[in-house]
């Protein structure tokens, strides 16, 4: 069985939680996403969640052990035995290098790391737009991809929110994170010859079908 270790790299609101979850269904590997489960540690009140709340609706970062020691958890589990979409991690040179070390560990090594293009005005635009769910998650655009009922999440019919750092000025505090810790990790992985480029813009399917395309000879 094939190992599939795929990052998806990119600014907030570059859909790579979008895009992930097909990933994963279509490779039948796990997504995991370091801000979902700093979100799920929020909603279940634990002394985790407490500690990264300010800093998350700050728009920064949070300290490489916390999300570091999430990965490991998740790699020491059997349903990441045959691979992983990882999501939002790593996101500095920290965490990437400790990525590789905790594959090293376990004999195994990256597929790839798809840096999904999409310019800051658009990274705006999305995240401005996004509603969540407050069940399952699920992300909604009120104007790219909104749900049948407004307000409404399609497959539990739970409330949507807006997550706290969407608002304007938080939007911009993580573009700047980005720009400054995250970005060094494009030249990082075209280094070792794993970067893919996907242009990020245009409807979720085109975009599904670039990154699947981008893939194709890993
Ligand atoms: P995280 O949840 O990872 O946030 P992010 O990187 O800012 O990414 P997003 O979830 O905002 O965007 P996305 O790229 O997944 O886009 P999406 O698919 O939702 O992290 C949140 C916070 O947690 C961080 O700020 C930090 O504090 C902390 N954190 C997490 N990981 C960390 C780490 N490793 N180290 C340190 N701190 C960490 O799409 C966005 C919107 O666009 C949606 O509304 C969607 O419907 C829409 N959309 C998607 N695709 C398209 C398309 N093709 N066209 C138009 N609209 C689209």
């Amino acid at each position: 069985m094939k190992d599939y270790l795929v990052i998806l790299l990119g600014p907030p609101g570059a859909g790579k939680g979008t895009q992930a979850k097909r990933l994963a269904a279509k490779l039948q590997v796990p997504q995991l996403s370091t801000g979902d489960m700093l979100r799920d540690a929020r909603a279940a009140g634990s002394e985790l969640g407490k500690q990264v709340a300010a800093i998350m609706d700050a728009g920064k970062l949070v300290s490489d052990d916390i999300v570091i020691a999430l990965i490991d958890d998740k790699l020491g589990r059997d349903i990441t035995k045959n691979g992983a979409i990882f999501d939002g991690f790593p996101r500095t040179t920290g965490q990437a290098d400790a990525l590789d070390k905790l594959l090293a560990a376990r004999g195994r090594k990256l597929s790839a790391t798809v840096l999904m293009d999409v310019p800051d005005a658009e990274v705006v635009r999305r995240n401005s737009g996004r509603r969540t769910c407050v069940k399952c998650q699920h992300t909604y655009h009120l104007e790219f991809a909104p749900p049948k009922v407004a307000g409404t999440c399609d497959f539990d019919g739970s409330e949507l929110i807006q997550r706290p750092d969407d608002r304007p000025e938080k939007i911009q505090a993580r573009l700047d994170a980005y720009h400054r810790d995250t970005a060094p990790l494009i030249d990082y992985y075209d280094r070792k010859g794993l970067l893919r480029r996907v242009d990020g813009v245009g409807p979720q399917d085109e975009v599904f079908a670039r990154l699947a395309s981008a893939l194709e000879a890993t």
